[in-house]
């Protein structure tokens, strides 16, 4: 939008509704005038505060940081904080992730599943030293450091998890975030877990045997995680291990 241009006039379809409601949820069009820079949080923000004060979304940073805000916003899994209305069309659909529990409107609770699939994974490190001890007197390799640091940019925002189709079949699917996990963990010298063990908890179908490859994951995460090479990396591992 240039200084003199008319601002645009935005519809922002959003399904509304609660698990509990007696009826449907249902889309319902909110209008706002668009600001520069406008992102989805200040249009819906700006929606709850002058047109719908019961509507529920979760914000917490608006930086792109926390990961609560990831919603499906036209058909693809994102985080609204970052998504500015300009990149869009005027009429803007807005739906809660799928996969997780539904709390209400765009609201989801991704909390509880990542709380299971950690404590399925087991999503920390497992050492039979000092943990303190072993970080103070363990300095790692710049380049362990560094790779650890790459695939811990993951916000849990849990786009990868509702992007992908077979975590839409199988309940207990860990999906790329609990893949991206077990590559993490695997390469922490701290942690004193064997390839065999790590394979155990990601050796079946509702681990790295799922994954039908359909990198819907790897499209829409918002950190850019190289979910696609960690995935491809643990199948090729875990064949080589089979073959022994
Ligand atoms: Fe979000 Fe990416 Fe982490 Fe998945 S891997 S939860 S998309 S940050
Ligand atoms: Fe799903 Fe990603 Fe595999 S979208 S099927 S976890 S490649
Ligand atoms: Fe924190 Fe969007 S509000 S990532």
């Amino acid at each position: 939008m240039t200084a003199n241009a008319t601002p645009r006039r935005l519809e922002l379809r959003i399904l509304r509704g609660t698990p509990m409601a007696p009826s449907p949820p249902q889309f319902e069009s909110y209008f706002v005038e668009e600001a520069e820079g406008m992102t989805l949080f200040l249009a819906l923000n700006e929606i709850r505060s002058q047109q719908a004060p019961s509507l529920q979304f979760d914000f917490v940073c608006r930086a792109g940081i926390c990961g609560s805000c990831g919603m499906v916003i036209d058909g693809r899994p994102g985080l609204a904080c970052r998504t500015l209305t300009r990149d869009h069309g005027s009429v803007i659909t807005l739906a809660p992730l799928p996969v997780f529990e539904w709390l209400g409107d765009l609201s989801v609770n991704t909390g509880k599943w990542m709380r299971g699939m950690a404590e399925r994974l087991e999503t920390w490190i497992h050492t039979t030293g000092d943990p303190d001890r072993l970080s103070l007197e363990a300095p790692m390799e710049p380049a362990e450091a560094e790779a650890i640091y790459e695939l811990d940019r993951c916000i849990e925002c849990g786009c990868c998890v509702a992007g992908c189709g077979t975590a839409r079949m199988r309940e207990d699917f860990v999906g790329a975030i609990g893949l991206n996990k077990i590559a993490r963990f695997r390469l922490d010298p701290r942690d004193e877990r064997s390839d065999e063990d790590f394979f155990a908890l990601i050796g079946d179908d509702d681990g790295v045997f799922g994954c039908m490859t359909l990198l819907g994951c790897h499209d829409v995460c918002p950190k850019g995680l190289p979910l696609q090479t960690q995935i491809a990396f643990l199948r090729r591992k875990m064949a080589a291990q089979a073959l022994k």
